[in-house]
């Protein structure tokens, strides 16, 4: 298939992700039919999206109100998967990170989308090969991984599952272009795939510091404030705790032991999500929260997140996720995370960043901080 055979997509699930995808969709042109498993959800969506529209297009002059109804007028709704996929060319299944639900959406997506659709999946962490063996099309599934916001952030993951064919390939990375995206290979199917996976160890840090209370999330964020679009708590109360939660408990599985979630597990089990219910570490109830940033840390500092991040991404390069380290750097910038690691290791120098990752792994002792070979050597071109 070309690109410019697709015409509707499909969008499975209408959460944060879901509504936020099929946006994107409908603002550059395509039919999109979103469905839920139940009309509340589905409605939901929809207003996420009319709001999305008013608040940060149409209130701002970037459309006009008959734009924005133009736009609408593309969307249908529905809560069969057989209506939402009989007539698409592409699916796009944002449903939740738990393998079962995503495989007996595939068995439906296998039997009701034509033969010759795409079945992508936004999938943060899960691997594409396992979700396509729910089809007798692996050849036409592959990962399509948009960041939250998606309507904001441009990196776009396409990630080859061990069937995907290099035409699904291809046309989904074409696809995130015509979206206005940023699109990164992912070469092979990893747990987390790139800008995750960069960012995991940072999460189990945050997972480890709540667990032995040594710093307060706001403490730590304080550290942080000023230098990043959203302080790591914050972030993680933006993104959902539910999902971090996730994550960690599919790296622990699948990468290594080291991830842990048991302290963010008491914040699910309270109900306390994070932005998306008023409460996490923050109260989001009146908007973004504010942080104090007179109560900052100094136990904690930017050089720590960055050698864990551009430690990992070296496994990356040597695990052959990604063909280069530039690779890495596009996507860390356009998912949000502002500088590419390797860029910033040129300027900080790897000496400084391996001792660090030592401290780290020494103090927490975990063996996913401890500095790889790649490191050391610190000699990674970009
Ligand atoms: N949708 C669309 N546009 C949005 C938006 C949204 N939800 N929120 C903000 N914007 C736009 C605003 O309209 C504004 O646009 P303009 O410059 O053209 O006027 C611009 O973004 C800046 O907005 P604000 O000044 O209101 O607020 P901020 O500067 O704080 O930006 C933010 C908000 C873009 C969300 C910023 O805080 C940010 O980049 N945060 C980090 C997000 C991030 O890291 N995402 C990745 C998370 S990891 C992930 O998604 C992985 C997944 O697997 C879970």
């Amino acid at each position: 298939m070309k690109v410019e055979e697709i015409k509707k997509i499909a969008v499975m699930g209408a959460g944060d992700m879901g509504h936020g995808i099929a946006q994107v969709a409908l603002m550059k042109g395509y039919k999109v039919a979103l469905r839920d498993i139940e009309q509340r959800f589905v409605d939901k969506g929809v207003q996420g999206i009319k709001n999305s529209l008013e608040q940060f297009f149409v209130a701002k002059g970037k459309i006009t109100a008959e734009q924005r109804d133009e736009m609408l007028n593309r969307l249908s709704t529905t809560v069969s998967i057989e209506e939402a996929v009989k007539d698409a060319d592409l699916v796009i299944e944002a449903v939740p990170e738990v393998m079962d639900i995503k495989k007996s959406v595939y068995k439906e997506l296998d039997k009701f989308a034509p033969a010759d659709a795409v079945l992508a999946s936004n999938t943060s962490n899960m691997s594409i090969t396992e979700i396509a063996k729910a089809t007798n099309r692996p050849e036409k599934v592959v990962g399509m991984h948009f960041f939250n916001p998606a309507v904001r952030m441009k990196l776009v993951e396409v990630t080859k599952g061990e069937k995907t064919s290099e035409d699904t390939m291809q046309v989904t990375y074409d696809l995130a272009k015509n979206m206005g995206k940023a699109p990164v290979r992912v070469e092979k199917d990893s747990p987390s795939f790139i800008y995750n996976r960069v960012n995991a160890p940072v999460m189990l840090l945050l997972e480890l510091i709540l667990e032995k209370k040594l710093v307060s999330p706001e403490e730590f964020d304080g550290a942080f404030k000023a230098m990043m679009p959203m302080a790591p708590y914050e972030l993680l109360d933006f993104v959902g705790i539910d999902i971090a939660y996730h994550s960690l408990k599919y790296l622990h599985d699948g990468l290594s032991p080291d991830y842990r979630g048991t302290a963010l597990e008491q914040k699910v089990n309270a109900g306390e999500l994070g932005k998306k219910t008023g409460k996490g570490f923050y109260d989001w109830s009146a908007g973004r929260p504010t942080i104090d940033t007179s109560k900052a840390t100094k136990e904690f500092g930017l050089n720590d997140l960055i050698a864990l991040q551009v430690n990992e991404a070296t496994k990356l390069l040597d695990e052959g996720v990604a063909k280069s380290a530039s690779d890495i750097d596009n996507a860390i910038v356009n998912g949000g995370g502002g500088f590419g690691p390797f860029q910033l290791a040129k300027g900080i120098g790897y000496p400084e960043l391996v001792k660090r990752c030592e401290a780290l792994a020494q103090r927490f002792n975990v063996g996913v901080f401890k500095p790889t070979d790649t490191m050391k050597e610190g000699k990674i071109e970009v």
